[in-house]
């Protein structure tokens, strides 16, 4: 028999008694559960509690999202990172309103086939708000599905995570399809943690073999993350009066579009920030401060060195504007923000 079949039994009268109260969990209306999934795509659940109901404030339906001015779309986003997810929504909130009649589409293939929407988003928003039998597989998930069956498969294969998917979704529940998806999630995040699992708090300890087996703090196993890439770079906050230069970014790569600092890809020296500074135009007159933070992404880490230099002159290749204006309608990445 699937040891899977046991678990809809096992978890949903626990999850109905210790599910987190999330402002999500109270409507299963599509746009609201969409909106809560991308945030937690890369990002905490305690982080994205205020961000979500700012953003809902804000733009309370598809339409209002899909008529927001991209602007105030980012500000709403500063310091949650991965922006492109912030475009995302409001692409797929434009397509909502054009070719759904402003009306979230219902089946797994439309719903996975919108931007931003992988196949863990697709299957909890379908399970959640639709009762689909899509299983939600992450992390969290394989991890508690390595430790029920005692599984020392590496969790990152896709071969795997494809195979727990569709055993999951063999016993899915009819009619509890969204309880099931979020108590396994609900499950790995607070009782089947990442280190010292609370066995003895958990609905799944006459059932799980690794428990029974003294293993399950060494599941799961995973394949080694390759090194993150390392970069130098050097940042100016450059000072003309009380007015800052910001600069946008690219529209590729990492931070594209966004605002920041400028800043260049290479560690420089005094003297370096300087020439630097002379180069963009701004007639460099001192270095008042120089200081160093790092910033960690998904696969890149970021080495700062910065440099706060008086000007005297203001290119134009840069906006000007004074630190409360910055705060008030600027979203810069957290990145840049720390220098702030
Ligand atoms: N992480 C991703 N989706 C979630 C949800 N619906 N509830 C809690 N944590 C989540
Ligand atoms: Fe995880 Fe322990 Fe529960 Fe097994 S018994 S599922 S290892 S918390």
């Amino acid at each position: 028999m699937e040891p899977f079949a046991k678990l809809p039994d096992a978890l949903l009268p626990w999850y109905r008694g210790h599910a987190r109260a999330l402002p999500w969990r109270e409507s299963r209306d599509p746009y609201r559960v969409w909106v809560s999934e991308i945030m937690l795509q890369q990002t905490r659940v305690e982080a994205v509690m205020g961000y979500y109901a700012r953003f809902l404030q804000a733009f309370p339906t598809v339409e209002a999202l899909a008529g927001a001015d991209e602007d105030s779309l980012f500000k709403l986003w500063e310091g949650l990172g991965y922006y492109s997810r912030a475009r995302n929504l409001q692409k797929t909130a434009r397509t909502i309103a054009a070719e759904y009649g402003g009306v979230f589409p219902q089946d797994y293939a439309s719903v996975r086939a919108l931007p931003g929407v992988g196949p863990y988003t697709a299957g909890a928003i379908c399970s959640i708000c639709f009762d689909l039998p899509t299983a939600a597989v992450d992390g969290n998930v394989l991890r508690v599905t390595a430790r029920y069956l005692n599984d020392d498969t590496p969790i990152d294969l896709p071969a795997h995570k494809k195979e727990i998917t569709d055993r999951l979704e063999s016993v899915y529940p009819a009619g509890n399809c969204g309880a099931f998806t979020q108590a396994l999630m609900e499950l790995g995040a607070t009782v089947c943690t990442p280190r010292s699992p609370k066995c003895g708090d958990c609905p799944l300890r006459t059932l799980c073999r690794a428990f029974a087996a003294g293993t399950a703090a060494s599941l799961p196993v995973k394949i080694p993350k390759k090194e993150k890439q390392l970069v130098d770079k050097t940042v100016f906050l450059l000072w003309y009066g009380d007015e800052l230069a910001l600069m946008r970014r690219e529209d590729t790569g990492l931070l594209a579009g966004m605002w920041s600092l400028p800043n260049v890809d290479e560690p420089l020296d005094v003297e370096g920030a300087l020439r630097q500074a002379e180069a963009f135009g701004t007639q460099p007159q001192a270095v008042l401060r120089q200081e160093h933070k790092s910033h960690v992404f998904t696969h890149i880490r970021w080495e700062m060195d910065a440099f706060t230099i008086l000007c005297g002159a203001k290119d134009d290749r840069f906006v000007w504007r004074t630190p409360d204006e910055i705060r008030r309608r600027y979203a810069l990445p957290t990145a840049f923000r720390k220098f702030l």
